[in-house]
């Protein structure tokens, strides 16, 4: 099937709509949007574009978080919206392939209905796209026992930047034949091509899980209680937040865990183990790591504690924060979050600092909110001035200024903190392989 520019829609309510992800710190200006279809439209779109030299923003839910998706310059952006058909599903094979348009939720759905369990999982699962997920590697609240995006993907279609209709992997388990591109794309945020259909794999249902929410004293006793729980649980998730980012959620309506505050909390879910999650609440009040805690007793009190921590990017979205999502290695996180607490504290003498994220990971996000005594400007300068303070104390730790949510437009100046110069060159390289025109997701993960 062929694709012609008269499919290009350009209603200024839709290019403000397509043209703009999650991130809010850039104005969306994107020419037209196109909603392929089929895989042969997606070829037909890349290769027009090559033709006529037209930048080109492949598009997913748009649930990004570092100006990935965003088009600000022209662009067409190609929604990948109407392509959602899940394809075909393999029982003995365990793996279940769809367009890349299918919502995380849907695969999620989708694995269920046939007994079997998707577990890359996040608080936009709603609205998320497979095919995004892939370009960013996308990681969540699982993945201290699944691994990221990239461990579930056991082939991929995708339309090179060149044009070029290309299957990597096929689906297979063991494929020892050099190169495995696949992996290229995965986390290459739009800039190598479009991702079109995806072979995902699936697991077994886990048992039962139990989920405890946790109340610290003090930040320092997170790694602490992390090591105890992960000796006497089978723990599919660890996560933590501050009082302060409890307060906003609560804010929306949730209702408070405990009768008194808290530093920080934890929220650890795992395999059901009473015994066990008694036995380590005993040996964490002894040890004076906790000071109270909670253990759903329902799926649905699972569920409002769950809401507590996936509750935050919702509860402050509206104040427009600059964010920071980071990792180092589990074993630096207690030196890092005590060097990385005591920056802030010095630069970020009026800003409320959020702090949150997926610990047992060794990713932590830490939202800035702009105060009301500036311009918004002003606040991204400062925060801007900060965060290469922040990139250098990674780059001491050898840790990441993009844990999961990508470089995009946001990231692009922290890269080399995390990146050496000849990595950012040949991925510049590859880049030219794929995409010679240069037409995919331009200006995206690389400064100019
Ligand atoms: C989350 O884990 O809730 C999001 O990735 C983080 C964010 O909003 O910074
Ligand atoms: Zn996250």
């Amino acid at each position: 099937m062929s694709w012609s520019p008269a499919q290009l829609v350009t209603e200024p309510t839709e290019l403000l709509h397509y043209g703009r992800d999650w991130t809010t710190q850039y104005s969306p200006a994107p020419s037209a949007i196109a909603f392929p279809e089929s895989l042969d439209e997606v070829q037909s779109i890349v290769r027009w574009a090559n033709a006529n030299l037209v930048a080109l923003v492949p598009s997913g839910g748009r649930t990004g978080l570092s100006g990935g998706a965003v088009a600000t310059n022209g662009e067409v952006v190609v929604s990948m919206e109407r392509m959602r058909s899940i394809l075909e599903f393999d029982g003995d094979g365990r793996t279940l392939k769809v367009q890349a348009g299918v919502t995380t939720q849907q695969v999620q759905e989708a694995a269920s209905q046939r007994g079997l369990y998707y577990p890359v999982d996040f608080a936009s699962r709603g609205s998320s796209q497979i095919g995004g997920n892939i370009a960013t590697n996308a990681g969540g609240i699982k993945v201290l026992r699944y691994g990221l995006t990239r461990d579930w993907v056991a082939g991929l279609k995708v339309v090179s930047g060149a044009g070029d209709l290309l299957e990597f992997n096929r689906g297979l388990v063991k494929n020892a034949t050099g190169y495995d591109l696949r992996h290229l794309f995965i986390g290459s945020e739009g800039t190598l091509g479009i991702v079109a259909e995806a072979t995902l794999r699936l697991s077994d249902p886990p048992r039962r899980q139990q989920v405890i929410l946790m109340a610290l004293p003090s930040p320092g006793e997170i790694m602490p209680v992390f090591g105890r729980a992960r000796r006497r649980l089978d723990l599919s998730a660890f996560e933590f937040f501050t009082d302060r980012a409890l307060a906003h959620v609560l804010s929306m309506g949730a209702r408070r865990p405990f009768d008194s505050c808290a530093a920080c909390y934890v929220l650890a879910e795992f395999d059901e183990d009473e015994v066990a999650a008694l036995e380590l609440f005993q040996e964490l009040v002894g040890a004076g790591l906790i000071e109270d805690a909670v253990l759903a007793q329902s799926e649905g009190q699972a569920r409002e504690l769950w809401r507590l921590r996936e509750g935050i990017t919702e509860s402050i979205a509206a104040r427009r924060p600059y964010k920071n999502d980071i990792s180092v290695r589990i074993d630096q996180v207690p030196g890092f979050l005590r060097r990385a607490q005591r920056l802030f504290v010095a630069q970020y003498r009026n800003f409320e600092v959020i702090w949150f994220g997926h610990v047992g990971d060794g990713n932590l996000h830490i939202s800035i909110l702009p105060p009301t005594d500036r311009s918004f400007e002003a606040f991204v300068a400062e925060c801007e001035r900060v965060t290469h303070k922040l990139g250098q104390l990674l780059q001491e730790f050898g840790g990441s200024v993009s844990a999961e949510h990508g470089i995009g437009l946001l990231k692009r100046p922290y890269l080399q903190y995390s990146r050496t110069p000849s990595e950012i060159e040949l991925m510049k390289q590859l880049k030219r392989v794929f995409d010679p025109a240069g037409i995919m997701n331009p200006g995206k993960l690389f400064l100019p």
